[in-house]
This record gives structure tokens, C-alpha cells and sequence, in this order.
């Protein structure tokens, strides 16, 4: 029997990947498969998908051919040849956590972005200037806004996801720059309509996800970004320039897993100097960190 596994969220390592079980004995259910895959993934897999007993986390989603099952009921499902399962291991699942970058703490809430590789990669290459009109897209838990902040930013940030921004000025707030951070509920520049910025950071959805697998809770919304994992980043490039002041410049972080080409091609089609400025490989994808400058 083959089964075909992809897992999604949880640890950056294992999101996207795309498992398939070939050999499994007719008749396995979704237990089986788990515990397979705990034996190919090894300790990072049991900690993140699997309780404290070997059981299955409560938090663990799964979906068998795009039909969401109840976590630990739906493990004794049986599976037929071919299916899909697709499993969403926990990630803020319910208790608060704390990220440190560079000996600085921030909370993360439950339903917030706990950030990764691609905010840290955007954070060690944050050349913001002092009195800097910066607008951040997509917050999270304000971590970036409040790096831009501190180094004397005048700072601009939205979220689409209410308990984001509640985070993100908890966290505002324990870091002392409440007061130079704006903080707006909405989808992407719709909170700034008619603003423009000197520099606009975004670190974006871009997990490619088919219609059928999306789980759209507003967590989710940090990583989902359709087919092609393009559907946000279209709608960004396509508004960013009426939101730049003239000699201002955009930092944004792109995956080979959505097209990098592509949104360098729109860039420049747009008149905008593109480059790459910094990039890091991880097992399943490369990440990429661009600064497109306008030349107007
Ligand atoms: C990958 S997370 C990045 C969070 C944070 N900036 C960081 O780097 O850790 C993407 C963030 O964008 C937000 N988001 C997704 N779609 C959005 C949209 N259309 N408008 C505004 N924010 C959006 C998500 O809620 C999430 O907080």
C-alpha cells in the first residue's frame, strides 16, 4: 500500500515535506503511519507531533483526502491505497512560548507566528535608518517593528490576524517602544491606504497549498499562501509602489518554494532595482532576502 504524507507547520524543518510510505501493509491506519513516520523523522517529530505517551498530540491535525479528522479519535482511521494525509503538527498549540533573538525576549501567544528563519534572516539584515518612516506588514509577534523601532524607526505594523497584534504590542510595550510603533488590524496595506514609507518590510505567507489542504484559522494565515504560494506576495508586489516615498526601498523575504524569478521579473517590470541581499539554505527550501529600491 502507498500513502502519500504531507506535513505542514510545526517544525520549520518538516513543514512542506512531502512523505511517501510505500509498503505499508494493507489495511494500516493512521497511527501506523504515524509511528512510521516518528521512526524517519526521529526526537524533533516525537516532540512536535507526538504526546508526552507516544500518543498522538490533542493539537495534531489531521486531514485524510482533504477531510478534516478529529485528532486522537481519527488515528484509527484505515487508510486506502493512494490516499493523502496531510497533518498539521501543533505550533503554538495553546501555551504561550518565548522566541530570543540576540539575548532580547518576545512573547508568543497562542495563534501567533513563532518566528523562524525567515524573521531572523530579515532581522540580521534590518538596515534601518533613524527617523525612517517603516512600515511593517504582517507583524506576527512584533518582533522586526520592534528591532525597527529600537534602532529609531518611525514604525508603522498591521497584521491580519487580531491576536497577532495583541502580541505585538504586549511585546511593544515590555521593550519600551509602545510609543513609537502604530499598530493597525488589516489585510496587507489596506490600513495605510494613501501612506507612504521609507522602507516596507514584510516577511509573507508563501507555503504552497493546495485549495483542499488550506486550514485558514488565522494562524494558519501565516504560512498558507495558495497553489502556488504566490497569493500574497502577487497582491503585495502589485500595491507596494503607490506605498513608497520616493528613494525608499522594500525588505522582503522570498522562497524557492514560490517562484523567487518571478516576483524579481514584477519588480523590475515595475521600474524597481532588485537584489538579492542575503540568502540561507534549509533542507527542503532556500530562502531569500530581497531589497527592491525605487527608482522614482
Ligand atoms: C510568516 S509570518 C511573519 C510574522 C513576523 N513578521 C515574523 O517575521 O516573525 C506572516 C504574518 O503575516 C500575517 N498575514 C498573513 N496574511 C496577511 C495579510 N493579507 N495582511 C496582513 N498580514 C497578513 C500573518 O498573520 C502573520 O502574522
Amino acid at each position: 500500500m502507498r500513502i502519500e504524507v504531507r506535513l505542514f507547520a510545526g517544525l520549520r524543518e518538516l513543514a512542506k515535506q512531502k512523505a511517501v510510505m510505500e509498503d505499508l501493509p494493507s489495511g494500516s491506519t493512521v497511527a501506523d503511519v504515524i509511528s512510521r513516520l516518528s521512526n524517519r523523522f526521529g526526537q524533533e517529530f516525537q516532540k512536535q507531533v507526538m504526546g508526552e505517551r507516544g500518543q498522538p498530540s490533542e493539537l495534531l491535525r489531521i486531514l485524510v483526502n482533504g477531510r478534516n479528522i478529529a485528532s486522537l479519535e481519527g488515528v484509527e482511521t484505515r487508510l486506502k491505497d493512494g490516499d493523502v494525509l496531510a497533518m498539521f503538527p501543533p505550533v503554538a498549540g495553546g501555551e504561550m512560548k518565548i522566541a530570543s533573538y540576540n539575548g532580547e525576549d518576545f512573547r508568543i501567544e497562542p495563534d501567533v507566528y513563532e518566528p523562524a528563519e525567515d524573521t531572523f534572516l530579515l532581522a540580521e539584515n534590518l538596515d534601518v535608518r533613524r527617523g525612517e518612516r517603516t512600515l511593517e506588514l504582517g507583524t506576527g509577534c512584533g518582533i522586526l517593528a520592534i528591532l525597527a523601532a529600537k534602532a529609531g524607526a518611525r514604525v508603522t505594523a498591521t497584521d491580519i490576524n487580531p491576536a497577532a497584534l495583541e502580541c505585538a504590542r504586549a511585546n511593544a510595550a515590555a521593550h519600551g517602544v509602545a510609543d513609537r510603533i502604530v499598530f493597525h488590524l488589516g489585510d496587507l496595506f489596506e490600513p495605510v491606504a494613501g501612506k507612504r514609507f521609507n522602507l516596507v518590510i514584510f516577511n509573507p505567507p508563501y507555503l504552497p497549498i493546495p485549495d483542499q489542504d488550506s486550514i485558514g484559522t488565522p494562524l494558519d494565515l501565516a504560512w498558507e499562501a495558495g497553489p502556488d504560494g504566490r497569493a500574497v506576495i502577487n497582491r503585495f508586489l502589485n500595491e507596494l509602489p503607490e506605498h513608497l516615498a520616493p528613494s525608499s526601498r522594500a525588505l522582503f523575504v522570498q522562497s524557492s518554494l514560490a517562484d523567487v524569478e518571478k516576483t524579481i521579473r514584477a519588480l523590475e517590470a515595475k521600474g524597481m532595482r532588485v537584489e538579492i541581499v542575503a540568502r540561507r539554505k534549509l533542507s527542503f527550501e532556500e530562502l531569500f532576502l530581497l531589497r527592491a529600491s525605487a527608482s522614482f
